[in-house]
């Protein structure tokens, strides 16, 4: 199959459908769809931690087609979200995720002073969030109590790229220093030898001692949450594309290699590598992350390396466009069969951010990407 000729096709189906979408979902920060209607974010939590990827996703639109619309409403998105920029216990690790893929887009495109403002500002929060004594960077807030203080997550790694824009926007290294502090202590203490990652790790906030690790979104202790992989495998690749540390780029692909190796026949990727037999439960999003990251380490490999990144990252597209995509406009969403937590009540709907890295993974394919990590 002529895989470029491929990807262009999907490319198109994108553009088809989310013209459309976009354009009935004018005054939405969406989540997920309910009776194929996306939800609104905005108005039920504008400090979510996915209220950046509908405008990430229209910035890619843009990029790719100048239609102004999307633009338009990234920028809305974008506005939106400085209520929460004023509401400390809304921000948290996952501040990458909402600034870089609104206000960084919207300075990388546009050259916005208003949007650089706000990604430094977001940047400086989540610089804040270190921990100096333990090396890393704190992850969910608490009612205030501490209990949390000590606790990081495998999904940080993936926000890490916006104290490194602030790094090289400002010329200040402590943003280097903080991110490279954090992504080495998440290989320490998250990495294992056969290259699965740990969802959550705690650590003694006062002393940084380690303490213990939690399944968090996977099965249990011990598992192997397929987002958490995704995170992994991308979030160490996009430390090593910012830093050019090759150890990073080694434990990228040490996590490919887990994740392929682990891979089930179909090529559709369950919730965690480690649920039990009997549980057919899949979670699209991790296989669209995982693509995307499997793209950019085919990308930094040398020569002879290449290849089995790629062709894994394409399996996974494949079984995902085949199987898991709706290309009618009766509902919003694209990617099916999402799961967002093992333990959650709900399983296999739609996420906003499955759509997001799959746009981005296709766009990677057909040379259309407005880089935002
Ligand atoms: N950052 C939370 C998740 O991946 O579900």
């Amino acid at each position: 199959m002529d895989e470029r000729a491929w990807a262009d096709g999907v490319s198109e189906k994108i553009k088809r459908k989310v013209r459309i979408v976009a354009e009935r979902s004018r005054d939405k920060i969406p989540y997920t769809t309910v009776d194929g209607r996306f939800d609104d974010r905005r108005k039920k939590n504008i400090c979510w931690w996915t209220n950046g990827f509908w405008a990430g996703m229209l910035w890619q639109l843009y990029h790719a087609t100048g239609d102004m619309l999307y633009r338009q409403i990234a920028q809305e998105n974008e506005t939106w979200l400085d209520e929460n920029l004023m509401i400390a216990q809304g921000l948290d690790h996952d501040n990458g995720f909402k600034w870089l893929l609104t206000a960084v887009a919207d300075y990388r495109a546009t050259g916005s002073l208003a949007s650089q403002n706000r990604g430094l500002l977001a940047a400086g929060h989540l610089a804040g969030r270190f921990n100096p004594v333990g090396r890393f960077l704190r992850a969910w807030n608490d009612g205030g109590d501490g209990g949390k203080a000590g606790w990081a997550i495998i999904d940080s790694m993936m926000n890490l790229p916006l104290l490194y824009w602030a790094w090289e926007e400002t010329n200040d290294p402590r943003f280097y220093h903080i991110a490279t502090m954090h992504a080495d202590t998440v290989e320490t203490y998250f990495l294992r030898p056969d290259g699965s990652a740990k969802h959550i790790v705690e650590f003694h906030a006062g002393t940084g001692e380690y303490v213990q690790s939690f399944g968090g979104q996977g099965v249990a202790t011990g598992s192997a949450w397929t987002r958490g992989q995704a995170w992994a495998l991308y979030g160490f690749t996009l430390s090593y594309l910012h830093t050019k540390e090759k150890r990073y780029l080694d434990d990228a692909k040490r996590i490919a290699h887990y994740f392929v190796a682990n891979l089930p026949e179909s090529g559709l990727v369950p919730v965690d590598f480690r649920q039990p037999k009997d549980c057919a439960w899949e979670d699209s999003t991790a296989a669209a992350i995982a693509a995307c990251g499997l793209l950019e380490i085919d990308r930094c490999v040398p020569e002879q390396e290449k290849g089995l990144y790629a062709r894994a990252a394409l399996r996974l597209l494949h079984a995902l466009e085949e199987k898991r995509c709706r290309w009618d406009t009766d509902c919003d969403n694209i990617l099916e069969k999402c799961t967002a937590a093992y333990h959650d009540k709900e399983h296999e709907v739609s996420l906003i951010y499955g759509d997001y890295f799959l746009t981005e993974a296709i766009w990677k394919l057909t040379g259309q990407e407005l880089f935002l990590w």
